[in-house]
């Protein structure tokens, strides 16, 4: 068993290793230092373990800056050919896994530039004119989580798909609506599935919006004032597809709200997976089995044979706090960060990932779980509706229809159910004369309004629970989908 480092060990690893000596040079960080790092401080320093996940758009953005400078003519195009093709081999033996990151490197980039020069020499050494790591890593991060950005939304798509498949096979499958989690009028299961709907089309949005703000150019900005180079930024911005260009350079390298933006975004999705995944929490637990969840999304206990538990809701509803943690951790990073770039910045990489692959896994079991996994109960859930006096609502408005004032008609009915709670029965199971006691009104069309279908169907508006609404929402929601 390989026990963790004790501090003890840190101790001894804390010097200079020989790998240091792959510096630029020999062992310290320039020619400016007179020491080299010691280990803790390279492991305390660098970032290489984790952003070596912007390999494939660090190489892109130089391959555009690259360009740009031989373009302008602040590089040759014997330069720009030299840099190619290294950046080219760079990229497959990182696909291979062949490429050596080296933690005294530091960082991505560090790595892929020292790698570079190794291959392309001068012609390599002259990628970083007119850059700065500051402006590069800003514009790493802005094409990473716009990638991650068009798959959450393909997710997110897929996942809407799967629930307005199954809201379409139950749009008139009758289920109690709740609120304060007591049995309140009936609904449509269908219609209910359509809220979660509601939900994820506005988390779509909300990413597509976030995305143009993602889509700005950094580069040029260089270390934060800009460069002495003739540049281009367009031309940069227009080979990575970039909207616009960030248009102050000390804010272009210090800011992250475009990340912080995208963390509000993904909170939101993972608060309202995570209220759906409540709900299926409740309705597969015995007392309501309103669904079965296939046993594939489930696990067992270890002492106790009989358990079947919601393991897969469960998670993702604890999901969603990590993806608010990242979101407060990336609040935290900018407070009180002085202008322009700072290492804290260093830290805003780790809780991005962590979001985007929550999200991304969360939103895929799910899609799984509504598209393959649940067993919808409609018995059940119809028994469920009938137990709570869920037609109370319609039988006041019954009574206001027949010329009643609403507020007396709220009284009569309260007086009814109480009286049919004390019998132990439903509304409609009570003889029309005991009705009538409490409310001279009603003859025998308050049947009707009584039964579950007769409530659904009588809230036959936009938005409404009926399942001709029902539909209809369905339908404009298959539009939105296929608009994009
Ligand atoms: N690894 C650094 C980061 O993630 C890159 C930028 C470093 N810039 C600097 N001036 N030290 O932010």
């Amino acid at each position: 068993m390989s026990a963790a480092p004790s501090p003890k060990n840190d101790d001894a690893r804390d010097e200079a290793t020989p790998a240091a000596s792959s510096l630029p040079s020999g062992g310290t960080w320039s020619g400016r230092f007179a020491e080299p790092m010691s280990a803790r401080m390279q492991r305390f320093n660098a970032s290489i373990d984790f952003d070596r996940r912007l390999a494939e758009v660090d190489i892109a953005a130089s391959l555009a800056h690259a360009r740009m400078l031989a373009h302008t003519n602040i590089i040759s195009a014997d330069d720009l050919r030299a840099i190619e093709s290294g950046l080219a081999q760079i990229r497959t033996e990182i696909e291979r896994g062949e490429f050596q990151f080296a933690r005294e490197l530091e960082d991505i980039h560090f790595n892929i530039e020292r790698r570079l020069i190794t291959l392309a020499g001068d012609a390599g050494k002259r990628l970083h004119t007119a850059r700065s790591r500051n402006d590069q890593v800003a514009t790493d991060l802005r094409l990473w989580l716009r990638g991650a950005i068009d798959a959450l939304i393909g997710e997110l798509v897929a996942l809407r798909r799967a629930l307005i498949d199954l809201a379409e096979k139950h749009a008139d499958t009758i289920m109690p609506g709740f609120t304060h989690l007591q049995v309140a009028q009936p609904v449509t299961f269908g219609h209910h599935l359509m809220a979660y709907d509601a939900m994820f089309a506005r988390d779509v949005e909300r990413l597509v919006d976030c995305r143009h703000r993602v889509n700005r150019l950094p580069l040029g900005s260089a270390a934060l004032a800009g460069t002495s180079y003739p540049i281009d930024r367009e031309h940069v911005a227009r080979e990575l597809g970039f909207e616009k260009l960030c248009e102050n350079s000390i804010d272009a390298v210090s800011d992250r709200d475009f990340a912080i933006e995208f963390e509000a975004g993904a909170s939101l999705v993972m608060i309202h997976l995570s209220r759906f995944a409540e709900e299926l929490v409740l309705w597969s637990n015995p007392r309501f089995s309103f669904v079965a969840l296939a046993d594939r999304f489930c696990t067992g206990s270890s002492i106790m044979p009989q358990k079947k538990n919601p393991d897969v809701p469960e998670l993702v509803r604890g999901k969603a706090a990590r993806v608010v943690g990242d979101l407060v951790a990336l609040l935290l990073l900018m407070k009180g960060q002085p202008l322009a770039y700072n290492k804290d910045n260093q830290e805003d990489k780790e809780p991005l990932f962590d979001t985007v692959d929550t999200l991304a896994d969360s939103l895929a079991i799910i899609t799984d779980l509504v598209g393959t996994g649940l067993t919808v109960n409609r018995e059940r859930m119809r028994a469920a509706a009938r137990e709570g006096y869920a037609t109370a609502t319609d039988l006041a408005d019954y009574l206001v229809r027949k010329g009643m004032p609403f507020r007396d008609a709220h009284d009569a009915v309260a007086k009814a159910v109480r009286h049919a709670e004390s019998k132990g029965c439903d509304l409609a199971d009570l003889p029309l004369c005991d009705l009538a006691h409490f409310a001279p009104l009603v003859a025998d069309d308050v049947l009707t309004v009584l039964t579950l279908e007769g409530s659904v169907a009588s809230r036959d508006h936009v938005g409404g629970t009926a399942p001709a609404q029902v539909r209809s929402a369905i339908a404009a929601a298959r539009r939105t989908i296929a608009e994009k």
